[in-house]
């Protein structure tokens, strides 16, 4: 049995032997740079060096980094998908190259892990138009005394990596590590490319020589670099013997308290068995998100919004265990104070801040949720309503039993229903869900988030409370300007950081002195009277025949928006998240007015 804390330890000190230096793990969360929500991968921080900046620490790199993918947060639930997992790794920023890296890995998983070198398994890059074959990496392994039987040559599909559709990233062929879990072959031709499951892929070096161009064309970086990954859980896994990533000693624990305050039993029940595992997946990711360094909260947009998924799925689990939904804190706790105490100590300083903020969103859920049963059963009624009237006018009408599309979706958008909850409320009903249309409103939703975040870029990047404020602070100032100015001064552009609101409007002029003073004696006139801050939710044409106003394509008439309404000072519609009172924004003051482009002027303001 190893553990998880000698696993990391081991990969450490291993790389630590040929002269690496532990560069630690940087955030989880997205710096905005990379264009990514999360870090995905170990190398992400380490783009800009892989492409030839010079890294403080050296040219010969190691860490373990924790990781964050989220595209399938759907299939959790089965034995080995995790949304968030610990990468090891190691680099070379053009130091050594293939012989020395062939040569490490092999000693790795040979004398320090005790892997059969007769069993282990590689896959090089076969080679295209752009790429050589990798015959070398071949030599190499087969001059270590792997088999030549078990070195295989494979296409790009399986041999090359890159960060999906980035430009500018480094990537290049690749050296996979794949070993059996056990010698029984299920057929004559079981090799690595069989997918009976007997092998599994323990890590992979990379030849990072390359820089991914416009047009699928790859350009040679000056650097040979080789950048390692071998992810921890799945060679804790596999180091172990288990075939059940929830059986390690990284979740075992949370899987047992799971057991007992259910009393139901892992390996037997079978639906318990999933909501287990996804509660303490979902708890994990969430522990880590909130606990980061650059931490991020439950919120409506973003990263904010895939944290509160996690949370709220993991929440609905707790209801199909029939267990409290507070049990996530006890979750909670076996990881932030057993599990990753020692390699993320910082969740141990950030203890009651993780465990209160997971309160707040279960406390926030559980009110949607039923609320949400309310809008349930208004469906319903209404359904039945409709087919008793046309009943009585028409013998020959046939009732309806279905909820639409849309009716769904906005369960699941507003009330944060997922869809199956849904199906089965109805099915106890008798009735049934238009799932199809289901996913129709759900495409449509994606496309106008799409849209939105596209248009919200350079605007609110991340919510702090204090850039929640900021954001408050323009609606405000914009309503400030069409007084001054009419309402057809409209909002040209936003940016907002920790430090300071942007913002960019139209205007014929330049804003004299008066002007400006009469706007921030506007706003802080507004913040003085501690106005609530209002949302609510109505379709689109209601919102505009109400006067609320704001840059937004509506993909329907009837679409529901949100709206915030500060008193009788402004009405926007507006995606949030917005502070609740206005007292609480401080002073407002105007740094700059400046000429942004033609006709369109920009204001700099603090929040003091
Ligand atoms: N970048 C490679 C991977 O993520 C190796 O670190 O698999």
């Amino acid at each position: 049995m190893i553990t998880s804390k000698q696993l990391r330890e081991k990969w450490i000190k291993f790389y630590e032997s040929k002269g690496h230096i532990n560069i630690g793990a940087v955030s989880l969360i997205g710096d905005g740079t990379t264009g990514v929500m999360f870090n995905v991968a170990g190398m992400q921080p380490l783009m800009p060096y892989l492409l030839g900046k010079k890294h403080p620490m050296g040219t010969r790199l190691c860490n373990v980094q924790g990781c964050v993918r989220t595209v399938d947060i759907d299939s959790v639930g089965d034995a080995t998908h995790f949304t968030f997992f610990e990468m090891m790794g190691n680099w070379s920023l053009g130091d050594y190259f293939k012989k020395e890296k062939t040569a490490w890995s092999f000693e790795l998983l040979t004398e320090v892990f005790g892997f059969d070198k007769d069993k282990i398994c590689s896959t090089v890059f076969e080679g295209n138009e752009s790429v050589p074959k990798d015959t070398e990496t071949a030599e190499l392994l087969k001059g270590l005394g792997i088999k030549e039987e078990n070195i295989f040559f494979l296409d790009k599909k399986n041999n090359w990596w890159e960060l999906e559709g980035t430009v500018g990233t480094p990537c290049g062929p690749d050296n996979e590590w794949f070993y059996p879990r056990h010698d029984n072959k299920c057929c004559d031709t079981c090799d690595v490319n069989c997918d009976c499951g007997r092998y599994v892929e323990i890590g992979n070096d990379v030849y990072m020589q390359y820089k991914k161009l416009e047009g699928g064309k790859y350009g040679e970086l000056e650097n040979k670099n080789v950048d390692t990954g071998f992810g921890l859980d799945r060679l804790l896994l596999f180091l172990n013997g288990l075939t059940d990533g929830y059986k390690t000693d990284l979740f075992i624990d949370t899987i047992k308290l799971l057991e007992s305050i259910s009393g139901k039993n892992y390996d037997e029940d079978l639906d318990a068995q999933k909501a287990m595992r996804i509660i303490a997946d979902h708890t994990r990711t969430s522990v880590m998100l909130i606990g980061d360094k650059n931490g991020i909260l439950p919120s409506n947009t973003g990263a904010g919004y895939i944290l509160r998924r996690l949370l709220r799925r993991a929440i609905r689990y707790c209801k199909n265990l029939a267990i409290d939904s507070e049990s996530i804190c006890e979750v909670a706790k076996i990881f932030i104070e057993k599990i990753y105490d020692e390699a993320y100590p910082l969740l141990v300083e950030k203890e009651d801040y993780i465990l209160d903020e997971i309160r707040k969103e279960i406390k926030k859920f559980e009110a949607t949720l039923a609320a949400g049963m309310k809008e349930f059963d208004k469906c319903i009624f209404g359904i039945e309503r409709k087919n008793a009237f046309m009943s009585s006018k028409d013998a020959s009408f046939v009732p309806e039993t279905t909820i639409s599309g849309k009716q769904a979706f906005r369960l699941y958008d507003t009330f944060g229903f997922p869809l199956e909850l849904t199906i089965e409320l109805a099915t106890e009903k008798g009735f049934g869900v238009d799932e199809e249309g289901f996913n129709v409103a759900f495409k449509e939703h994606q496309e106008i988030s799409k849209a939105q975040s596209a248009a919200a870029k350079g605007g609110l990047t991340e919510q702090t409370e204090t850039t929640t404020k900021y954001h408050t602070a323009t609606h405000i100032m914009l309503a400030g300007l069409r007084k001054m100015f009419g309402t057809k001064t409209e909002q040209k552009g936003s940016n907002i950081t920790d430090e300071r609101m942007r913002f960019d409007f139209n205007l014929d002029h330049k804003m004299t002195a008066e002007e400006l003073k009469e706007l921030q004696d506007f706003v802080n006139t507004v913040i003085s009277k501690k106005i609530p801050v209002e949302r609510v939710e109505m379709p689109y044409n209601k919102a505009i025949e109400q006067g609320a106003y704001g840059v937004f394509n509506p993909q329907s008439e009837d679409e529901i928006v949100s709206v915030y309404i500060i008193g009788d000072v402004d009405k926007q519609i507006c995606g949030g998240p917005h502070i609740c009172n206005t007292g609480d924004l401080g002073e407002f003051i105007i740094k700059k007015e400046e000429s942004s482009s033609s006709g369109v002027r920009r204001i700099k303001a603090i929040l003091k």
